[in-house]
């Protein structure tokens, strides 16, 4: 079969190939590609920046945004042969450390978890791929190929949920939300702030187009400049950049008792503003936390589920911007400004 695959930490390496059947220990069932989701980690790792390969092995199977059909549910009797489901991404650490111990896997305290098209585990950007069936999630028929964004759907789930629990330290009824860039991660992360009754702004860099479409289309308000001109002090900023800049000026915007939940994952740039001790006597005057949130577990990838349902389809639709053959991956993972989220199709829902 063919399947995308790269070696780790070797830059322009990834290459559409033929390799083996999937491997049965992989899990008992087997699921036929329909399409596969790219993000910024599939090209950090195509980029040679991230990402290990199998033990024993030099290359990676990539992918871990999956949507499939069941082709043989094995001995599962949870699922049917035609079942749309998705894959969980991440597996315990085998120690394993307490978190894992009890089903937290995206709060892996030793480092040791795997996940699959990232760390150690063969992802889903193959035509038939393996799942044990406890780590599958069934997609409602009426989502199609939408449910392939529930992968990135969950990793807003999470954040959402550590925002409130760490909001509920106190009395707190949170109002406005500030959601910094509307890539997937941000327009997803507006959906569920909006399904919970929230004032949502989103700001990004674009100033027309499809982005401030999307972000009216919620019912939310379209800014672009800086998180310290937005006029007022939101008590949560989901920050989805991971723009140093970005994230030093969300600490100083956020209101008294705020929540800034971190999501995006860069690196390096140059940051002008608050010195890290005012910055910090800032924090500590107001009671404001900055949280940091990777990944999800098995709740989340529920309550994903929910929150697509729910959510407007052709809303979500519009979300997936460009659908890619396999045979033409290297685009798939040129982004171009208009992008939000690009698939590749393996196959027809
Ligand atoms: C994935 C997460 C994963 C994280 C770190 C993200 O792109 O969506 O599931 O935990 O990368 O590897």
């Amino acid at each position: 079969m063919k399947a995308i695959t790269v070696e780790p930490k070797r830059p322009g390496s990834a290459r559409l190939e033929d390799v083996g059947e999937p491997d049965l220990h992989d899990g008992s069932m087997l699921v036929e590609a329909i399409a596969v989701g790219v993000c910024g980690t599939d090209v950090e790792i195509v980029e040679g920046k991230y990402g290990w390969a199998p033990s024993g092995k030099d290359r990676l199977v990539l992918g871990h945004e999956s949507l499939g059909r069941v082709v043989d549910p094995g001995p599962s009797k949870g699922f049917k042969a035609g079942d749309l489901v998705v894959g969980i991404v991440r597996r315990p650490d085998p120690v394993p450390c307490p978190n894992c111990a009890v089903g937290e896997w995206d709060m892996c305290r030793n480092g040791q978890y795997t996940e699959r098209g990232i760390k150690q585990i063969d992802g889903f950007m193959s035509e038939r791929w393996r799942i044990e069936p406890e780590y599958a999630l069934r997609v409602d028929r009426t989502l199609g190929l939408l449910g392939v964004l529930l992968e990135p759907t969950t990793v807003v789930t999470k954040a959402w949920e550590q925002v409130v629990s760490i909001g509920q330290r106190a009395f707190w009824e949170p109002r406005t939300v500030v959601v910094t860039g509307a890539g997937p991660i941000g327009l997803l992360a507006a959906l569920v702030a909006r399904q919970h009754g929230m004032e949502v702004h989103v700001l990004d860099r674009m100033t027309s187009g499809l982005k401030p479409d999307l972000v009216r289309g919620l019912g939310a308000t379209y800014h672009t400049g800086s998180v310290a001109d937005i006029g007022f002090e939101p008590d949560v900023i989901l920050e989805c950049t991971g723009v140093g800049q970005v994230i030093i000026d969300a600490m100083g915007a956020v209101a008294p008792g705020g929540v800034i939940c971190l999501t995006g994952v860069g690196s390096g740039g140059r940051t002008v503003g608050l010195p890290a001790a005012d910055a910090g006597s800032k924090m500590v005057l107001r009671n404001t936390v900055v949280v940091g949130s990777v990944n999800a577990n098995k709740r989340h990838w529920y309550k994903a589920g929910e929150t697509l349902v729910r959510a407007d389809h052709d809303w979500l639709a519009r979300l997936i911007t460009r659908r890619e053959r396999p045979e033409n991956f290297k685009h798939a993972l040129e982004r171009t400004p208009d992008d939000v989220k690009v698939v590749l199709e393996f196959a027809q829902v």
